[in-house]
């Protein structure tokens, strides 16, 4: 965030190395979608994984085209955190990958892509953020019906999901800044 609204998106490098860092995230988002969908055979979250899934679907070759389909950075944590996220859709229930998918990834989406969007407008580089810039926020909401009536014990577990996920995505997002600027 103090990036992306700073003076060094002024120069175009930083830029363009923001995008490839950006890229590695959203590859490993649509593989975490693809995979929950995969795996979800409860009824009462189907509807909306698939929903979701349809809205989101393909958004990371937007990206690819934009970056002139460069190849994308590579850097262990970066890729490591993000594949944290596909991995456990194999492994979470399906309440924990709604907080992990609506409560962290969409929530910090809502927030990242608004600023992203406000900065990447100025240069007509992508239009990639200005989609999700739309509509994060309803992305976020999707997944908080699946939560109510839950027991105090599992709401425990799931805020554990939640700060798990959030750090996992901070270090993510400290790795993209570094390589953003990285001369
Ligand atoms: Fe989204």
């Amino acid at each position: 965030m103090c990036l992306i609204q700073s003076r060094q998106m002024d120069d175009k490098e930083n830029r363009e190395r923001l995008l490839d860092a950006v890229q590695v995230f959203s590859d490993y988002f649509q593989k975490t979608i693809m995979l929950r969908s995969v795996f979800c055979e409860n009824r009462h979250f189907l509807s909306v994984v698939q929903a979701h899934l349809n809205e989101e679907f393909g958004h990371n070759f937007k990206l690819m085209k934009d970056r002139k389909y460069r190849v994308p950075v590579w850097h262990p944590i970066l890729e490591a955190t993000a594949a944290w996220f596909a991995w456990k859709m194999f492994t979470l229930d399906n309440e924990e990958k709604t907080v992990l998918i609506h409560l962290v990834l969409e929530a910090s989406a809502n927030i990242f892509f608004s600023a992203a969007h406000e900065v990447m407008r100025r240069y007509g580089e992508t239009d990639y953020f200005e989609v999700h810039a739309q509509v994060d926020a309803q992305h976020e909401q999707m997944g908080i019906d699946l939560l109510d009536n839950l027991s105090a014990k599992k709401y425990v577990n799931l805020m554990t999901v939640q700060q798990q996920g959030w750090e996992m995505l901070n270090a993510a997002c400290d790795q993209i800044a570094c390589l953003s600027t990285r001369s």
